[in-house]
């Protein structure tokens, strides 16, 4: 290849603004990349506000999708997004999130499936498949151990290498082995001591060699700082463009031999074959693609909507002719989160609006304020006094923006202050919750309400949905994708989730989740899977296809009945209860789940096929799984808590009594650090925050307070507690330099360059 070739193509590793791969100077047809994942958030090359996108369908977010454990469901709603995608031209969807729940308190959880790696796989998969099969490409993100927002860009996530293996990366692996995603987002943090970006161990060892990922890995937006040590340990496209700056110093490494050109083509091809597949600019058959993309939308908010409690059969709601309607929520829905995430949507129909077009009459009375957490008397007041008339009374309540989004945690389990303190003083025999929000919160008011229905982030048909599920028009069949604690000190990394330091130790280890709670034998207020119906099932006839296992497949059988009145949909799932031999399981793991449509009186047989995955533990000696031998009992449950039926297997394996070397977090001390904490001046680099550099740098503390000065004016109008303003105050803060000065689009690099010397000149 020609020497001008070999430069122009280098130019393909950087992005050219913010949302398209280099046509390195004519040489390639260009890629179009958008959010992604809850609808398509196209955006013009230039925009600065995150919400000004192209008006597009915008379906429930990854928390909803999953809880309706429905891989035919996400595949549909994949598919159509899929298709909205072709039709804008663009590439590659920048979704679906797959990383795991570490704590409710995670800001961004609404963007994601589970608590559950098996689950989240599963969903994972089906919604890569959807989008794929339509010509676009998806983005699995984001790799890896991304589980919390709090400083996401230089936190360092210290997580022994069996979880990683069997929590953290096993969705991705089962996304990336079923169905190979075009694309893999690397995350913006460390883990255990490397920037995700330049860690080979993940990107090279583990997603290519072990699982044979042939596609392309892209950083998420800003996290590469160094393409030569980005490209060397397995990354491919650094995005978005980080104008000359970084390509500058790939020159400069080239120059010194510290990169070869080998190193740079092994990229560049994987460029070139996704440019080859994906870019809109080389597809033979153009045409537009129909889609119902709404009615979709409807279908997937009524799948993943959650019936959590429902005393004398309240809900349905019979014969009613008119209700009262509290909450705010029920006029300013929240159907979606904030962040890259967002959809720009059609109009919507509330709760109210619709209750009005089936023909029932609504006494509304917003009760509180969803832009602040304080009570306005004058409101609650009046709520107050409209439930006194006695008919049948619907509160509306849950997270609001300020509560959850992109870039910041939660900082409470508690739903806002001024809903709790309202529906405590609500008084009403026959009291529903309707609630909405991307995580689980706590409930003090429970015993007042007689049912509790519960719409996630449900998208632009959620208020559709919600009242046709509250009268019966649909049957809810969702099931939780995540547990729902009573109190944040019963969580697994209570006092270790986003603490105070860099360094985030994920001490609870193989225990996330239901595995924590079911294990350590603590209650919880709703258990992983539960869910509620208007209708019974009842199971028999569990079988396994052989009482003795050491390898392949092992099917699973047995029958579900629908014994009420209206058609229905039971989510069977399989729990595996492993044996206790001193070596450390979490008791049950979920290894298989089906949904099954059911009319009243209907019986199906059902057959779950488990695999290997489901007695293998990681082995850090072996650097593999290995099937564990011992007395396994396999059970089919309708959640974590309920466990109808169970056989016994006996499992021929390797014999693990004490834990192989290497596990645990011990293996840690003292090593790999990301050296981002207590920076002594000499040390400072531009890997380091801005939040930490202006401690020492004049410059660094003007640029962050006229850079948050200038981010508070963009959105005017808006509270400096709006989910815009805490996601671009928190990046300002605790991104990199780095990436402040090149995503400002403005500012000249050599202002990084002297920050950095300030602060480490300071004594
Ligand atoms: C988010 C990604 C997103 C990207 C582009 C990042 O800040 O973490 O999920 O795809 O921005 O908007």
């Amino acid at each position: 290849m020609g020497e001008n070739n070999f430069e122009r193509k280098l130019l393909i590793l950087s992005g050219k603004g913010m949302w398209h791969t280099n046509d390195c100077g004519g040489l390639y047809p260009q890629l179009l990349l958008s959010d992604g994942p809850h609808g398509l958030r196209k955006q013009d090359e230039g925009k600065k506000d995150i919400n000004d996108s192209y008006v597009s369908t915008c379906y429930p977010t990854a928390s909803c999708l999953a809880a309706s454990w429905d891989r035919e469901l996400v595949f549909k709603v994949a598919d159509s997004l899929g298709k909205e995608a072709w039709n804008a031209d663009v590439s590659v969807l920048l979704g679906p999130g797959v990383n795991i729940k570490r704590s409710p308190l995670c800001g961004r959880n609404f963007e994601y499936y589970s608590e559950d790696p098996f689950l989240a796989g599963e969903i994972g998969a089906s919604f890569i498949n959807g989008v794929q099969q339509n010509g676009v490409g998806t983005s699995l993100k984001h790799f890896a151990g991304n589980s919390q927002e709090t400083r996401r860009m230089t936190s360092n996530s210290r997580i022994d290498e069996r979880t990683l293996r069997e929590i953290y990366l096993s969705a991705f692996e089962n996304c990336v082995k079923k169905a190979k995603p075009a694309t893999v987002m690397v995350s913006y943090n460390y883990l255990n001591g490397y920037k995700a970006t330049e860690n080979k161990h993940l990107l090279t060892d583990i997603l290519r060699d072990d699982w044979g990922y042939e596609g392309v890995t892209v950083s998420d937006w800003g996290a590469c700082i160094d393409i030569a040590k980005s490209v060397k340990a397995g990354l491919d496209l650094e995005m978005p463009s980080s104008g000359k700056a970084h390509l500058k110093k790939l020159k400069k490494d080239i120059n010194a031999g510290s990169i070869s050109d080998e190193e740079l083509l092994t990229a560049i091809g994987r460029l070139e074959k996704l440019i080859d597949k994906y870019a809109a600019a080389n597809r033979k058959d153009n045409s537009k693609k129909s889609v119902d993309s709404h009615k979709v939308a409807l279908e997937a908010a009524l799948g993943g909507a959650v019936l959590l409690k429902n005393e004398e059969n309240i809900l349905p709601l019979k014969d009613v002719k008119e209700i009262n309607l509290i909450g705010e929520l029920a006029r300013t829905l929240r159907f979606q989160g904030a962040g890259s995430s967002h959809i720009k949507t059609r109009p919507q129909v509330n709760i109210i609006e619709e209750f009005e077009k089936a023909g029932i009459k609504v006494n509304f009375a917003p009760g509180y304020r969803v832009d602040t957490v304080k009570e306005d008397e004058v409101l609650s007041k009046e709520a107050l006094e409209l439930v006194k008339n006695g008919l049948p009374t619907i509160i509306c309540g849950g997270l609001t923006d300020l509560a959850e989004g992109e870039g910041y945690d939660r900082k409470t389990l508690d739903i806002p202050e001024n809903q709790i303190k309202l529906f405590e003083k609500i008084e009403s025999e026959n009291l529903v919750f309707l609630s909405f929000g991307g995580s689980p919160f706590t409930v003090p008011f429970m015993s007042k309400v007689k049912a509790m229905l519960h719409m996630y982030l449900g998208g632009e048909a959620v208020a559709e949905a919600a009242v046709k599920l509250l009268l019966g028009e649909s049957n809810p069949s969702g099931r939780l994708a995540e547990t729902w604690p009573f109190q944040i000190s019963d969580t697994p990394a209570h006092g270790c989730f986003a603490a105070e330091s860099n360094e985030v130790y994920y001490v609870e280890g193989l225990l996330v989740g239901y595995r924590h709670y079911d294990t350590k034998g603590i209650e919880t207020l709703f258990p992983f899977g539960y869910g509620l119906s208007y209708t019974t099932f009842e199971y028999s006839d569990l079988s396994l296809s052989s009482k003795e296992y050491s390898g392949g497949e092992i099917k699973v059988r047995f029958k579900v009945k629908n014994t009420g009145t209206v058609p229905g949909a039971e989510v069977a799932q399989i729990y595996v209860e492993n044996p206790y031999d001193g070596f450390a399981r979490a008791k049950h793991e979920l290894r298989g789940f089906e949904k099954i449509f059911l009319n009243p009186g209907e019986e199906k047989d059902v057959e779950i096929t488990i695999g290997e995955r489901a007695f293998s533990v990681f082995d850090t000696e072996l650097n593999s799984f290995n099937i564990s031998g011992g007395e396994y009992t396999v059970c089919v449950g309708t959640d974590i808590d309920h466990l109808i039926l169970c056989e016994k297997l006996a499992v021929k394996g390797k014999d693990y009594v004490k834990e192989p070397a290497g596990t645990g977090l011990d293996v840690f001390i003292g090593k790999n650090d990301s050296n981002l904490d207590n920076v002594k001046p000499g040390e400072y680099s531009v890997y380091h925050s801005l939040g930490e550099l202006s401690k020492k740098s004049s410059l660094g503390k003007k640029l962050m307070y006229s850079a948050i000065k200038k981010a508070r004016s963009m959105y005017k109008g808006a509270s400096d507690d709006s989910p815009e303003v805490m996601m671009m105050v928190e990046t300002i803060k605790d991104g990199p330099i780095d990436c402040i000065i090149l995503q400002s689009g403005i500012l000249p690099y050599w202002i990084a360059e002297k920050i950095v010397k300030q602060a480490n000149a300071k004594k």
